[in-house]
């Protein structure tokens, strides 16, 4: 049999999962593969935590280190997450020789550039398709099946939890507050969401997704984020009179100026694929001239879905464990120009507050010309004194409209600027 010894860093939600797997579906995996998946050792934090795994003693450990140069141990996977001490144990594996598999975003938006040069010497794969989209195969397509492709833009839903809030807030009308609650009664949002609803989740799952699409490394620097926290019911319902949704993309573009990778909430066409992807589903759209349009949908979290996908990864890394061979990366990153933010043209939803007397549309007007920004269309609804002006800008650089925005919230005639979201579209 092709026995290959595995050692997990970590058995939470995704290792317990895995081990379980592992063990009891041990027949099946070596009936599909040929490979016999041994876990010989697994770290964890608190050795005292009861935990629901069928292991032999002396398996699991605190002693991470230990695991990494135990010489049974031929295959890493580290499902511990965080940076620290994972990058430090991920970089040990691979100088000793050992393929590592990680579910971890973090680590490898962080230090993926290092960690596949590490990998690259030791010639040895450096795994990562849990990192983005769970459950769903989105890494491998992109460096491998898609490697001949000149991809020109991935925008995707990569987190759940702002996709739920979102969700309940369009379906039901439910305020912020109230749908960050029900997700975090149903288990999709951490105690402490900020990562989730501020953005930085889907930053690091952004910067993967752009140095994969268009083969140089993009650092998490590099990632513009926002969140939804300022997202409200108003804006949805204005937004869906107007033939859209709100979502928070993850947006990696080749533009004219470089590549671009950014996240925030975007009004997206009723029509288009991503505004189907409902609740705590995840989604990734590629578009390239040959290719087209791909859509790959599926569960963007949870044990079983990502275990899933960190098994795929192992029987990858297994096989090449038996053959013996050196390993070339997947993909290779070289230095190409990251896009400005100001540079990268958008175009936007603007609610303002405004006085309800003649002249203010055209004073408004002007302050966009003067900033250069075209307006595609107004709406228009009175209120006693006051008015909403709704107006969709037609696309342009984004440090236009920014000065345009600027500009506005200064007239005496504005009383706020209420929202300004960018507007995704084909259209100009
Ligand atoms: N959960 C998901 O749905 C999901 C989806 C995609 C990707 N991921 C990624 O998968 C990774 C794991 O996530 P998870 O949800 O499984 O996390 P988790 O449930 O918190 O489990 C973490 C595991 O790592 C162990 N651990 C943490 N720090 C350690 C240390 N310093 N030394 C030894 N062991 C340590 C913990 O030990 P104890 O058990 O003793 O506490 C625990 O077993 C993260 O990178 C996450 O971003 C998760």
């Amino acid at each position: 049999m092709n026995t290959v010894g595995i050692g997990l860093l970590g058995a939470g939600t995704v290792g317990g999962t895995l081990i379980r797997r592992l063990v009891t579906e041990h027949a099946a995996i070596a009936a599909k593969t040929g490979l016999d998946l041994q876990v010989r050792r697994v770290a964890v934090r608190d050795f005292a935590k009861k935990r629901d795994l069928d292991l032999p003693d002396g398996v699991v450990t605190t002693d991470a280190i230990g695991l990494i140069d135990d010489p049974q141990v031929e295959l890493v996977v580290e499902v511990m997450g965080g940076q620290d001490p994972a990058g430090d144990l991920v970089l040990r594996a691979l100088e000793a020789g050992k393929p590592v598999v990680t579910a971890n975003k973090e680590l490898i938006a962080a230090r993926g550039s290092e960690l596949i040069a590490a990998a690259e010497r030791s010639g040895v794969a450096l795994l990562f398709e849990a990192a983005v989209g769970g459950g769903i195969p989105i890494i491998r397509p992109l460096s491998e099946t898609l490697a001949g492709e000149r991809l020109t833009r991935v925008m995707g839903i990569v987190n759940g939890t702002t996709n739920f809030i979102l969700t309940r807030m369009t379906e039901d009308g439910t305020a912020y507050a109230d749908a960050l609650e029900q997700a975090q009664e149903l288990g999709y949002a951490e105690p402490d969401p900020t990562a989730d609803v501020g953005g930085a989740d889907a930053a690091a799952k952004a910067a993967i997704l752009a140095s994969l699409a268009f083969g140089t490394w993009v650092g998490l620097d590099n990632v513009r984020h926002e969140g939804i926290t300022e997202i409200t019911a108003t804006d949805i319902r204005y937004a869906a009179d107007l033939g859209y949704v709100i979502k928070l993309l993850a947006i990696a573009e080749d533009t004219v100026n470089g590549v671009s990778a950014r996240v925030h909430p975007v009004l997206l066409p009723l029509d288009h694929p991503l505004a189907a992807i409902r609740g705590a589903t995840n989604a990734i759209f590629i578009e390239g001239p040959a290719i087209d349009q791909l859509l790959f949908a599926g569960p963007g979290a949870g044990g079983d879905p990502t275990a899933t996908a960190v098994l795929g990864d192992v029987i990858d890394a297994a096989r090449e464990t038996l053959a013996g061979a050196q390993v070339a990366p997947r993909i290779r990153f070289s230095p190409s120009p990251l896009a400005d933010f100001g540079a990268v043209p958008t175009k936007w939803y603007i609610r303002l507050e405004v006085a309800d007397r003649p002249g203010v549309l055209a004073q408004v007007a002007a302050g966009f010309g003067e900033a250069d920004v075209s307006i595609k269309s107004v709406w228009q609804e009175g209120t006693d004194n006051e008015a909403t002006l709704l107006i969709v800008t037609h696309r342009a650089p984004e440090a236009r409209q920014q000065n345009a925005l600027a500009a506005i919230r200064q007239m005496d005639c504005v009383n706020a600027v209420a929202a300004a979201i960018r507007v995704e579209s084909e259209e100009p």
